[in-house]
């Protein structure tokens, strides 16, 4: 019998495949629905997500809450929110490629479970592991692409939205698109 989400979720939380685990607090599994047709992926958990074990509950994440709630969007309704790496790297450095590369299977499981039919990636980390290795994201936010049967999207990151607040409108934008793609899906 398939395990379930909840002893995929236990199995995750003790995951010891890279050096991360040595620092962290909690494992960042994911939060939201694992019945999603929509997915968001980050790159790691920062502070407050490794001291909470969820991701995205600090400054970057208030604002995130905000951008989905103005397209109808609700971490604990109608998506599943998860990060590249689920242990925080120290000084909220880049995932190393090795960290990534340890950590991907996890995202992978979640992803094959989930079948979403949009993933929308947070920031340039995200995008470049999970679709575009090359990807320029103030070039090409908001642009969907498809690849093995999910349309796959960027959005800047909220923390670099919090650091510089001229890029709200145009991440506003890709929020606003994605709502589009969805009705054109018939997700919503
Ligand atoms: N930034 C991320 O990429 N992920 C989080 O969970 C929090 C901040
Ligand atoms: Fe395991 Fe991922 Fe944490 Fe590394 S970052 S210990 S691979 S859960």
């Amino acid at each position: 019998m398939q395990e379930t989400w909840e002893e995929l979720q236990n199995r995750c939380c003790s995951c010891t495949r890279c050096g991360l685990c040595s620092t962290r607090h909690h494992v960042v599994f994911g939060v939201g629905n694992p019945q999603a047709k929509v997915m968001f992926v980050g790159e790691g958990p920062g502070e407050n997500e490794d001291l909470q074990g969820e991701p995205f509950v600090g400054r970057a994440g208030q604002l995130l809450d905000k951008l989905l709630a103005a397209v109808d969007l609700d971490r604990h309704e109608n998506i599943y929110i998860a990060n590249i790496v689920k242990c925080r790297p120290p000084h909220n450095r880049d995932p190393l490629p090795e960290e990534q590369e340890a950590c991907i299977g996890w995202l992978r499981e979640q992803t094959r479970r989930i079948r979403p039919r949009i993933i929308v990636c947070l920031g340039r980390i995200a995008a470049q592991r999970l679709y575009k290795p090359d990807i320029r994201i103030t070039r090409e936010h908001g642009i969907f692409e498809e690849k093995g049967g999910i349309l796959f999207m960027s959005t800047l990151h909220p923390a670099a939205l919090l650091r510089n607040p001229a890029q709200k409108p145009a991440a506003f934008d890709d929020f606003i698109r994605l709502r589009q793609k969805m009705e054109e899906l018939g997700l919503r």
